[in-house]
């Protein structure tokens, strides 16, 4: 592919950040009584504010022509059509189907796949209902009480995060859990209260074979078998994968799987069967609310204009930061506690995808591509790590996440979390100079001399970017909306970069590595010859601590 237009586009920009990086943002809104209206894009309910970014309308036309020289709009019409854009993989990536609540097909090899998403959907529908209803229970018939969700990666942080953030929404007669670690603690701390004839397991992995979730289904078997006895096995297990094959060898029973695709990467999963947990936790029509909000965001991405587009833009000024301000980390900070699990789901969506060290044909990058993602809730993270966002020498820029109301909290509470939010964007954008601190000490009663001294501890560069998502509430509807806004903000990036997002080969190594190891961790008789010294030195020393 001919990149020497992105080339260009990146030279323009190049210029033109030189141009305005003296500008400060504050400024930037000194100069335009109207920088909110004009940077700042609605989708229903939901504000996406750009306004504290250093940029103009003229970074956003030159932004928007690099994905034009990028051929954007061409790639997402070969994502949606269900081209083979996972080229190594040679697969589509069609998630968007899973998610269309429309008669409008979504075909894989001119084929519809909507038929079969539909009937899927309504397995999983149905299933959950009798779950939820108690008309599905336990080997001994008593009702099921828990749900565990086994599973890692793609197949668990969609899911666990989501049914965090939708708890007000989950049946009180339910509690969800979420097992993925291969530390035995996990499923043994999970297990340890829990009452198996009233627990209903869901083992879900895409390919069946994932080291974790074989462990700690083989070993949840065991608890069930244990207690109720082998028979009572196939009432207290379901499964979600793509190897139907697999499934039917570790005994689950046929109407108990629920399917998938090759054409649905693991980030990109949560839409499907591997939701069938948090549709038990929380009903099949909040489940359709959720995927009806990431639907209101496929439609905006394909039909609202680059440069008001949320998941473009999103995207750009991502770019913008990574590429033009060399900046290595993205925060992502919701100010909501429910939503605690949204950035390590997003590390997952985001490093997984564009972490990335050669183009979609192997040729070395020639930009710097995704940054590392890192988040906490606020208001904790303040307490924490923001004390170097402040004043540290790193820029990071962030995405401030927060519901105008909240879901069933305490308003009082919630205006006081807002508030927070707020204050946290104008304090990175503002900053406090010298001079103001050195006034604010004098004000305070402290000598010239005193205020001098303490005055380079207080000040704050300011300058730091950042964009808030407002939104009436953290419902369904408005979760979906930003989980597929992160998705395409991903594949965006992707694009301008040339990447493939939808292969994850930097997981197989360590794998790989893990396999080879694991039988001389097990047996203290078998020889470390032939590994590295510090990799045989510490298997001698755990042979040594566990002797
Ligand atoms: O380790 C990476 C990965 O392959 C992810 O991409 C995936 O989401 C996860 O493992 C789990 O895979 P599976 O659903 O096949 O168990």
């Amino acid at each position: 592919m001919d990149r020497s237009e992105v080339r260009a586009a990146f030279a323009a920009l190049e210029a033109h950040r030189a141009q305005i990086a003296g500008a400060r943002i504050a400024d930037l809104f000194d100069r335009d009584p109207r920088r909110f209206e004009r940077f700042s894009v609605r989708l229903a309910d939901m504000l996406f504010d750009y306004s504290k970014h250093k940029a103009t309308s003229a970074t956003i036309q030159l932004l928007v022509a690099l994905a034009r020289a990028a051929k954007l709009e061409e790639r997402r019409a070969a994502l949606f059509a269900g081209e083979k854009v996972n080229v190594t993989e040679r697969r589509p990536a069609l998630h968007m189907a899973l998610r269309n609540l429309t008669d409008r097909p979504f075909c894989v090899d001119g084929r519809d796949v909507m038929p079969d998403v539909r009937d899927v959907r309504a397995r999983v529908a149905s299933f959950a209902q009798a779950v939820r209803a108690g008309a599905i229970r336990g080997a001994r018939g008593e009702v099921f009480t828990d749900v565990v969700n086994i599973g890692i990666g793609g197949s668990d942080l969609g899911p666990a995060m989501a049914a965090r953030a939708l708890s007000p929404y989950m049946s009180p007669k339910l509690r969800g859990h979420f097992v993925s670690n291969v530390d035995g603690a996990d499923l043994g701390d999970t297990i340890r209260s829990l009452d198996p004839a009233r627990t209903l397991f869901v083992v879900s992995s895409k390919t069946f074979t994932t080291q974790e979730t074989m462990a700690n289904a083989a070993s949840a078997r065991k608890f069930v078998a244990d207690a109720l006895g082998e028979a009572a096995v196939a009432d207290h297990f379901a499964a979600v994968s793509t190897r139907l094959d697999k499934v039917a060898e570790f005994g689950i029973r046929p109407d108990r799987v629920f399917g998938f695709w090759d054409w649905v990467g693991g980030r990109y999963s949560m839409w499907s069967a591997i939701g069938l947990s948090l549709v038990i936790a929380i009903g099949p029509e909040p489940f359709e609310e959720f995927l009806r909000g990431g639907q209101d965001v496929d439609e905006h991405f394909v039909s609202a204009p680059l440069d008001a587009n949320i998941p473009v833009l999103m995207g750009l000024l991502g770019v913008w930061r990574r590429n033009m301000f060399a900046e290595s980390v993205h925060l992502v900070i919701p100010y909501d506690q429910r939503l605690a699990r949204f950035p390590a789901y997003l590390q997952q969506l985001d490093m997984e995808s564009n972490g990335k060290h050669v183009t979609r044909d192997g040729a070395p990058v020639a930009t710097a591509t995704g940054p590392f993602v890192f988040g906490e809730p606020g208001t904790n993270g303040q307490h924490a790590f923001f004390q170097l966002l402040h004043q540290g020498v790193n820029v990071a820029p962030i995405d401030f996440l927060v519901a105008a109301e909240p879901t069933d909290a305490d308003p009082v509470h919630h205006a006081l979390l807002v508030a927070n939010c707020l204050a946290q964007s104008e304090a990175m954008m503002r900053g406090r100079s010298r001079a103001e601190v050195q006034a604010i000490l004098k004000a305070q009663g402290l000598s010239a001399e005193e205020a001098a001294s303490l005055a380079p501890h207080k000040t704050f560069a300011g300058d730091r970017p950042s964009s808030t998502l407002m939104y009436r509430r953290l419902d369904p509807r408005n979760l979906g909306r930003l989980v597929a806004l992160y998705e395409h903000k991903v594949f965006v990036q992707s694009v301008i970069w040339d990447i493939n997002p939808f292969d994850q080969w930097g997981v197989e190594l360590g794998k790989e590595l893990c396999n080879r190891l694991a039988p001389i961790v097990q047996d203290p008789a078998r020889t470390t010859e032939g590994l590295d010294g510090s990799t045989a030195g510490l298997i001698a020393w755990r042979r040594h601590l566990s002797r």
